[in-house]
This record gives structure tokens, C-alpha cells and sequence, in this order.
């Protein structure tokens, strides 16, 4: 048999996964979310706080940090919540947390400033420098773009899915604007096309949109766009099939291979590959290096993603069917084993933080 030639890459960060913890451990836990995420070649995942309750306190960060520190087979940090009954945790929760998420337009969760007054509020609690990360659809993302510039400080933007606001964000940073996105590959891949095919299980927010929005985030893959985003969001099977369906892809498994064969189809280079999904997220949110860390991934591996095997525990993605080349081999994380042909190694001596 010959010998599959592995490519050492770093170990991914992905800026944007929601592991459900505390109250959606039905859909997902600290322990297969991040089996999930060093399945896909993640090392460092940065966890939403939409969850119940929301972590908008100290006391919550607090207990998740710990149950994250005795289940999570990689490095978990987390956003602080913005929501209007609990500014005045800000700046102590701005000490031990990646960023601020604020939702500012509808989606899964109860976490949602209504008000311009609270916005104002978080911007001028919030401490320079450490990001402030936005869900913003549409016309909201003018609204960030303007408090970036109004109070000088750093806004991210979340899984922006349309050319109008690619390109908006592109004419901001030309401004010299202090702002940065991420993409999805679900918004790269899919169209509204999949989403009438996929039903529930292409849903999610934003949502799917035309190929000439894809068109365009694919032209700004190389300048404009500075991380790719799973926005991994886990619902079980039964909720994507009752009532009420709520939105929410995962997609932890299935991002790097998706990438990896844009890269075979000469669509960016591995080079950028890297810098989107392990260089840029690092330095955006000021992420700890993760010494004698890397992956190995098999460049010409071609097969089809499928629901068999996946280690997140809502068991199903929008992506089976497809066919994609790379695959994920093995996982180095701090000079341990933790993931090797498929299968995840729990080791009790690993060190994390
Ligand atoms: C996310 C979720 O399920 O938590 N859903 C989604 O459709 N993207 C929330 C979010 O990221 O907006
Ligand atoms: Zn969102
Ligand atoms: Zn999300
Ligand atoms: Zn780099």
C-alpha cells in the first residue's frame, strides 16, 4: 500500500461555536463539542454565551470555566454576554473572557439588546481593545461600522453572509475603520437553493442567500474576510423536525474539509487557509499560544462527508452528501495525542490553560 503523505498544519481556532453548556446539554456538552471540534482540527474554541441562563455574570463564567476544565478535550474560552440587566458585570467579566458578544438582531436565545441606550451603554463599559463581537444582519452592521468609529473600539463581525455587507465591511477597513469579520462555510458552500432543499436542517441565522452573495464573499477571501467561522449550533434531530424549529447548524467536522477542498480547487491558497482559520483568530482575540500543537491532514484524501461517525451530539449535519478531498489524520495538542484516525484519545495527564 503507498503511504499517504500528511500536511502539519497549526492547530485551528474557531471563533465562533456554541457548546450549548450551561443548560442545552441535550444538544451538546463541553466533552463532544470539543470532540467535535478536535475531529475537525480545532485546538482552541471560543463559546457563545446564548445559553440558559446566559453568561452575563461572573458566577456563571466562573462554573462554566471549571466543568470546561474537567470535560473539554481542547482549550475552551469564552464571550461575555451583553444584556441590558447586567452591565455593571462588564469590565470584570471583560478580565477573563475573549470578547463581548452582543446580539443585535434576532436569533436563538434570549440574549438581545433592543436599545440604543444599551448599546451606547456596552460600548462605553466595554474595555479598548478587546473585541466587541457582533450578530449583525443587513442594515445592523452600518449601525456597528459607526460605534466602531464613534468610540474607537475594535467590532468583530459575526458570519456575514451577504455582498452588500461584505462589501460595506471592505469599504470600512479601506476607511481604516477598526473592524474584522468572519465568514461561515455554510454561507460559502450553500445557497438558498440548499436551504429549500435542506428544509430545517439548512436553516439557521442569517440565513442562506443567493449565489451572487456567495460570489462575493468568495471575492473577498483573500483581503476582506480575516476568519473562517463554523458558528457550530447544535439542535437535536427532534427540534429541527417539531414545531418552531430553531435555527442553527453544526459544523465543527466538516469546516477544514470544505476548506481544504476549495484549496484543491485552487479557489485560495493553503497559505491563506491558515492564516483565516489558525494566524487571524489567534491575534484578533489576543488567544494564548498552544506550544508543541499541530494537525496533520491528509491533502488527498477524497471521500463523502456523512452523518456516520460525527462526535457532536446532535448527530447530523447539512453538509452529508457532499464530496470533499482532506481529511483531518491526527491531533497534537501540547506534546500529547488527542485524536488519531478517527478517534478520540482522553488522556488524564493532559494540562490545559
Ligand atoms: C445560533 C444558535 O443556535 O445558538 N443559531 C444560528 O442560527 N446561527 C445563534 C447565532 O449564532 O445567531
Ligand atoms: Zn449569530
Ligand atoms: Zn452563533
Ligand atoms: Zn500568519
Amino acid at each position: 500500500m503507498p503511504h499517504k503523505t500528511l500536511t502539519r498544519l497549526p492547530g485551528l481556532a474557531d471563533v465562533h461555536v456554541h457548546l450549548r453548556v450551561p443548560g442545552g446539554e441535550h444538544k451538546e456538552d463541553f466533552f463532544t463539542g470539543t470532540a467535535a471540534a478536535v475531529a475537525g482540527g480545532f485546538t482552541t474554541v471560543l463559546a457563545m454565551p446564548n445559553t440558559t441562563p446566559p453568561l452575563v455574570t461572573r458566577e456563571t463564567l466562573h462554573t462554566v470555566q471549571k466543568q470546561a476544565q474537567a470535560e473539554a478535550l481542547c482549550d475552551v474560552h469564552f464571550y461575555a454576554g451583553a444584556s441590558a440587566d447586567h452591565l455593571d458585570e462588564l469590565p470584570a467579566l471583560a478580565q477573563e473572557t475573549v470578547g463581548l458578544k452582543i446580539y443585535a438582531d434576532q436569533t436563538y436565545g434570549l440574549l438581545r439588546i433592543d436599545t440604543l441606550a444599551t448599546l451606547l451603554r456596552c460600548f462605553e463599559t466595554w474595555p479598548r481593545g478587546k473585541p466587541i463581537a457582533m450578530h449583525a444582519e443587513g442594515r445592523t452592521i452600518a449601525v456597528g461600522i459607526g460605534l466602531a468609529a464613534t468610540y474607537g473600539q475594535r467590532v468583530h463581525f459575526c458570519h456575514v453572509s451577504r455582498a452588500d455587507e461584505i462589501e460595506l465591511i471592505a469599504a470600512a477597513k479601506a476607511h481604516g475603520l477598526p473592524v474584522t469579520c468572519e465568514v461561515t462555510p455554510h454561507h460559502l458552500f450553500l445557497t438558498e437553493a440548499d436551504a429549500a432543499r435542506l428544509g430545517p436542517w439548512g436553516d439557521m441565522r442569517p440565513r442562506l442567500a443567493t449565489q451572487a452573495d456567495v460570489d462575493a464573499l468568495w471575492a473577498h477571501i483573500d483581503a476582506t474576510i480575516d476568519c473562517i467561522a463554523t458558528d457550530h449550533a447544535p439542535h437535536t434531530r427532534a427540534e429541527k423536525l417539531g414545531p418552531d424549529a430553531p435555527p442553527g447548524v453544526p459544523g465543527l467536522e466538516t469546516a477544514l474539509p470544505l476548506m481544504l477542498t476549495a484549496v484543491a480547487e485552487g479557489r485560495l491558497t493553503l497559505e491563506r487557509l491558515i492564516e483565516l482559520m489558525a494566524h487571524n483568530p489567534r491575534r484578533i482575540f489576543g488567544l494564548p499560544e498552544q506550544p508543541e500543537t499541530w494537525i496533520e491532514v491528509d491533502l488527498d484524501a477524497t471521500y463523502t462527508l456523512s452523518d456516520e461517525g460525527l462526535h457532536t451530539k446532535c448527530g447530523w449535519s447539512p453538509f452529508s452528501g457532499m464530496s470533499v478531498r482532506g481529511k483531518v489524520e491526527s491531533v497534537q495538542l501540547r506534546g500529547l495525542p488527542i485524536f488519531t484516525e478517527g478517534v478520540i484519545i482522553r488522556s488524564p495527564e493532559r494540562t490545559r490553560y
